[in-house]
């Protein structure tokens, strides 16, 4: 996928576009089952939260990978895209139990994170298999916001509640057949992904009807040419190893479960907005584009950055730049950054614009979220539509006034 094809794409379908390229997520999904080629069982379930289009699920599904989510509605998109549930794990955090027994029903694999749900479902549902998700208190992550494994974090079940969850699960009769940790996003070291594995090891070892080990997620991507990224291949011959001698001595093969979203499609997007006004300042030169943090929320909620690329312009000169969006606050994209020259009316690329991107966009300030392009054997597929004004009033109940004020 070029620039002349993503300028045909913001031609043919309107900007802002979102445009996913699934050769780039196929080669991250082969990417990741190599690295880990060495395990029997492996389980890549991908992280709907990240981009949770039909099409793109149902990619995954094609590719043999199952799900992950965290949301009823996650399971149920998950199956209308023709995922069988037992490749759906469902990972709730602080949900209620009605939810948790809605998603039972189903058929997905539950994961419950707190010891209240775990001892009323399984005081009701004893016969159904549940995997628990610990905290095994390490600090990780690129950003505190996505730091979720440490102390003070409110997921997972303390690795020191452990004694306290095997009362409930013997008092109940339940049957825990998997554990599962997920530290953080945007974990650089793998030292980090090794330490916790020990400790997830060590929770696993008391639990005796173990089927899977969940290590959850959270490998760094690159955000700009050469970028540092986890290393997931020395990842996967260091892991590989010491999954296999766990175990040996559990005495059982397990299945390796691993629930990526950034790692799988971060890349594979670009987001594709026009230029509407050059506008100088005393102090800087401001793009000002058309979109916002309504569909890109990520730079203003966790700073996270966004190579930008003058595609109209992609051999001009370079200049700096701040990228702003049209939203009545502070909405900056990117502040001070060399970008190809910019004109009005030309398009900008921001890379890594495929998880975190759509699945968090809002119709702030009434705008309607853009379309997404799914390319895929050299071809645009639309895999959503630009929403309409009816979209913006759909499900809005209007209170007529007039009536009431006349029957008063
Ligand atoms: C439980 C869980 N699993 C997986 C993920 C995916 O993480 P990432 O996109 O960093 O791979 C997340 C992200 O928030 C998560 O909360």
């Amino acid at each position: 996928m070029n620039n002349q094809d993503l300028l045909r794409i913001a031609e043919e379908f309107g900007d802002p576009v979102y445009v996913y390229d699934a050769e780039k997520i196929i080669f991250q999904y082969n990417r990741l089952i190599s690295a880990f080629k060495d395990v029997e069982n492996l389980r890549i379930n991908y992280a709907v939260k990240a981009l949770s289009n039909m099409s793109v699920l149902r990619l995954f599904n094609h590719l043999g990978a199952g799900l992950d989510t965290v949301s009823i509605q996650e399971v149920q998109i998950g199956l209308e895209a023709g995922v069988d549930p037992s490749k759906i794990i469902f990972t709730p955090n602080g949900v209620s139990l009605e939810e948790i027994e809605q998603a039972a029903e189903l058929g997905v694999q539950i994961n419950i994170d707190n010891l209240s749900i775990l001892e009323q479902f399984g005081a009701k549902h004893p016969e159904v298999p549940v995997c628990i998700r610990i905290n095994p208190h390490v600090m990780a992550g690129g950003n505190t916001n996505i730091s979720v494994g440490h102390i003070d974090s409110k997921f997972g079940i303390s690795i020191h509640q452990i004694p306290h969850t095997l009362r409930i699960v013997e008092n109940t009769g339940m049957n825990i057949n998997g554990i599962h940790m997920h530290t953080g996003s945007d974990i650089l070291d793998i030292d980090v992904f090794l330490y916790a594995s020990e400790i997830l090891f060590e929770s696993a070892k008391q639990f005796k009807d173990l089927e899977f080990l969940d290590f959850g997620s959270g490998f760094k991507v690159p955000y700009k040419e050469g970028d540092i990224e986890t290393n997931i291949e020395e990842l996967g011959q260091k892991l590989t190893k010491r999954f296999k001698d766990f175990c040996k001595s559990y005495g059982r093969k397990l299945t390796l479960a691993f629930e990526p979203g950034k790692f799988l499609v971060s890349e594979a997007g670009k987001f594709l907005v026009k230029v509407n006004v050059i506008k100088q300042t005393t102090s800087t030169v401001f793009a000002q584009v058309d979109s916002g943090f309504n569909h890109l929320i990520r730079p203003m909620f966790y700073g996270s950055r966004h190579e930008i690329h003058n595609i109209s312009n992609s051999q001009g000169r370079e200049r700096f730049y701040s990228v702003v969006g049209y939203i009545c606050e502070t909405d900056t994209f990117a502040s001070n950054r060399k970008i190809e020259e910019i004109k009005e009316g030309d398009i900008l690329s921001f890379s890594n614009a495929g998880a975190y991107s759509f699945s968090m966009a809002s119709n702030y300030n009434s705008r309607f979220r853009p379309p997404e392009v799914l390319w895929y054997e050299g071809k645009a597929h639309l895999i959503r539509e630009r929403e309409t004004f009816e979209d913006l009033l759909k499900g809005q109940v209007a209170v007529d006034f007039e009536k009431l004020a006349s029957v008063e």
